[in-house]
């Protein structure tokens, strides 16, 4: 199923990269997932030094109140942006509409793709019109609503609109709605909310990664997450502490065992939901498959994590047969060529 696109090689030197990000500054010392979703200056660095291999100059700017500034008296040709903006549900957009309104050309889906994907409700609810099957869900924002309102347990309880698991702690499971409402509730004062509960789908997960657009858009086969055993109480969370000591629960395992006709239709939908919200250059999707093989949506990460070494996006490009440097450029390229500042060869 896989299709191979020919982005192996390096941009045209000479051109001005500026990597738009936030990184982690570790000044919340109370929630040790806080900036889950920020990187590391090492990604950051990693990134600027494929680049620079390639003979690529390259720019660091950080996405917070100086970016506008520093965009207009900075010039770069296109920005490689993975950015997680500020706050809120529409943070992943702030530098794609910056980028947008100061017509610089940008990599990575726009800010509406980034913004539906963040809100994992909206996403769902979006996706529900392709006939894509997601867990049945309730969003609660409040403490007053703090009920199942017909959702089975086992529920899980996360936020609504993070990644990197970020507020999806050891108990994030609730088997009964005593513990339901401790967890809603424990999240909201927490994480402020929304708080998105939704069925536990027991099962295998799976996360697939696309890279590309239009005719040579190219589906990685997928990548098991396999449990060593159950990880949070009584089941399998791909949780943030799991996610911290991986190697302590989880094992990955790439191609994933499948049979052709389960491993078409995650590849079949992952390709749909890209397509769907739009999504442009590159992204990962998550999924759960049920012992009788039936296949769940989880979410749609269209800034998937890069940080090499760490994160799934680069292991199951590696997996095959694409290396860190490859990926990076690819995506490069394949943001510049939407922009046409690169002839397709
Ligand atoms: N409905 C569900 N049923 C079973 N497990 C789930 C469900 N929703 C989430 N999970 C588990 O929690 C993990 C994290 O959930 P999710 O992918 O929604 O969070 P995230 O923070 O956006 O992750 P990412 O690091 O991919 O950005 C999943 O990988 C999966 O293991
Ligand atoms: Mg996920």
């Amino acid at each position: 199923m896989e299709e191979k696109n020919d982005d192996v090689q390096p941009p045209p030197a000479g051109k001005v990269v500026g990597i738009i990000f936030n990184c982690k500054r570790g000044t919340n010392q109370a929630l040790p997932d806080a900036e889950a979703e920020y990187d590391s200056m090492d990604t950051v660095y990693a990134i600027r030094d494929v680049f620079a291999d390639a003979g690529l100059q390259t720019v660091l700017l950080e996405c917070d109140e100086t970016l506008p500034q520093a965009l207009q008296n900075t010039h770069i040709d296109i920005a490689f942006n993975i950015a997680e903006g500020r706050s809120g549900r529409g943070r992943e957009a702030e530098a794609p509409a910056l980028l947008n309104l100061l017509g610089i050309p940008f990599t990575g889906s726009d800010e509406t793709a980034l913004c539906i994907a963040l809100d994992k409700a909206l996403c769902k609810k979006l996706l529900s019109a392709y006939h894509i099957r997601t867990p049945r869900f309730r969003v609660i924002s409040s403490d007053k609503d703090v009920r199942l309102g017909g959702l089975r347990v086992p529920v899980i309880v996360k936020p609504n609109a993070e990644g990197s698991s970020k507020g999806i702690p050891d108990a994030c499971v609730a088997s009964s709605e005593a513990e339901f409402k401790e967890l809603v509730r424990r999240e909201l004062r927490l994480y402020g909310g929304p708080v998105l509960a939704e069925e536990y789908i027991p099962g295998r997960e799976f996360t697939v990664g696309l890279l590309g657009n239009g005719e040579t858009l190219r589906v990685f086969p997928p990548m098991e997450i396999v449990f060593r055993g159950n990880t949070n109480g009584d089941y399998q969370v791909y949780s943030y502490g799991v996610k911290q000591a991986y190697t302590k629960y989880v094992r990955y395992e790439c191609p994933a065992r499948l049979d052709s006709k389960t491993e078409e239709k995650m590849i079949r939908t992952a390709r749909r939901v890209y397509r769907a919200l739009g999504c442009c250059d590159f992204a990962r999707v998550d999924f759960r498959l049920t012992e009788d093989g039936t296949l769940y949506f989880i979410e749609i990460n269209p800034l998937p994590g890069l940080a090499p070494g760490y994160s799934d996006y680069p292991m199951l490009a590696e997996f095959a047969g694409v290396s860190y440097r490859e990926l990076v450029l690819s995506v490069l390229r394949a943001g510049m060529r939407r922009y046409g500042l690169e002839t397709v060869q």
